[in-house]
């Protein structure tokens, strides 16, 4: 059970955890899939001292050599591959793997990562799938290395000083959840976001990350959810679309606590935005900003969050380097990742079901 002392804890350990990183104890690391996200990580992992990648994978060729440049800027000369199955079977000196490619892929590789030992970093969500989410969980759990989900939020300085709070009883008892994602759509030019078998659709790929937060807040999956969604502006657009592009789901948790989410892509830029809301007894949090309103005082304060502002990816990698070394449970282990992609899916089979649907059919 997450503790108040864990909270302190994690809050003040976190600065160290770059700095104590050193060239003597290197990691070297393989990154499969360079294209949006994994560029991002790889550029990323790049900051960390004790960090050697040594091998990149991607089916993009382009996307290989761009990414393969990027570490050789470096001084270090990493190998390329197209096929992970060739890297994992030549490469036996990798320590551990990032992965980043479409979602109905993370199973396989991540399974193969694990089995020869890897420590692995998986973007969210775990899978496209119940069941493929319960597969990687399961290999995950027998595995010798570890395993982190890239649901870096946990690592948002200012969200995860929120949540020390809410845990630590600051807000009181909590008794609603309020979240919103609307934006503009997704960048037309990557197909399988728009393709639901490939992406899970747009609440188990893109939601995921605010319905793990809530899941966290609470500690407990839901009893039921539900939800109604559909696609009313892009219909065909782009062309064989599958994905929503809007929805709007009411998950029930234990404790008469309700969450409230909804998610559109039609949103005119002057009202895009996000919203992640605790409510609690004693007044309400903003989970980004950490802004915390008593109910029965005027003005709102704003808590003191240790190294504000840095970026939740990095810190997220950098967590992973030091669980790796240590052999640590992380904050995102393939359990609390596993829940809450299966909540992001519970909400999933209401809208497209159009019904109730409970926490039993889930397992
Ligand atoms: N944590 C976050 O904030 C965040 C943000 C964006 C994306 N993501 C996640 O990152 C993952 C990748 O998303 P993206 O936006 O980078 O997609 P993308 O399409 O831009 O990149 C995926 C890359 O994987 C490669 N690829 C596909 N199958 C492969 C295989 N079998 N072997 C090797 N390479 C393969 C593709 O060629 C492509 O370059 C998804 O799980 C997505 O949900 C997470």
């Amino acid at each position: 059970m997450y503790s108040r002392r864990d909270a302190i804890k994690t809050a003040v350990a976190m600065p160290a955890l770059l700095a104590a990183q050193s060239a003597n104890d290197t990691i070297r690391v393989a990154v499969i899939g360079v294209g949006n996200r994994g560029s991002y990580l790889l550029r990323t992992l790049l900051k960390i001292p004790g960090i050697r990648v040594i091998a990149i994978c991607d089916l993009d060729p382009e996307r290989l050599e761009k990414a393969a440049a990027a570490v050789s800027a470096t001084g270090a000369r990493p190998a390329t591959y197209t096929d992970f199955r060739k890297m994992l079977d030549e490469r036996k000196d990798i320590d551990a793997t990032v992965i980043a490619t479409p979602v109905d892929t993370h199973k396989m590789i991540g399974i193969n990562a694990l089995e020869v030992g890897h420590n692995v970093y998986c973007e969210k969500p775990m899978a496209s799938t119940p069941a493929d989410v319960r597969l990687l969980a399961s290999a995950a759990k027998s595995a010798k290395g570890i395993f982190q989900a890239g649901f870096q939020l946990r690592h948002d300085p200012a969200r995860r000083r929120a949540m020390d709070f809410i845990h630590s009883g600051g807000i009181g008892k909590v008794l609603f959840l309020q979240g919103y994602r609307h934006t503009g759509d997704l960048p037309r030019d990557t197909p399988w976001y728009f393709d639901r078998n490939r992406s899970g659709d747009n609440i188990v790929e893109q939601a995921c990350h605010i319905i793990d937060l809530f899941v966290w807040t609470t500690g407990k999956h839901p009893l039921r959810a539900f939800g109604s969604g559909g696609i009313n502006l892009f219909k065909d657009v782009p062309p064989g679309r599958t994905t929503m592009d809007n929805y709007a789901v009411i998950y029930e948790f234990p404790d008469d606590v309700r969450l409230e989410f909804s998610h559109i892509y039609f949103d005119p830029p002057g009202f895009s935005g996000i919203k992640e809301r605790v409510y609690g007894a004693n007044g309400a949090i903003d989970l980004p900003t950490a802004t915390w309103i008593e109910r029965e005082k005027k003005g709102e304060i704003k808590l003191d969050v240790p190294n504000a502002g840095q970026d939740p990816g990095l810190l997220a990698l950098a967590a992973f380097f030091d669980n790796a070394r240590g052999h640590k449970q992380p904050l995102n282990n393939a359990g609390s990742a596993a829940l809450s992609t299966l909540v992001a899916m519970m909400g999933r089979k209401s809208i497209y079901e159009k019904r109730v649907v409970t926490w039993e059919e889930m397992s």
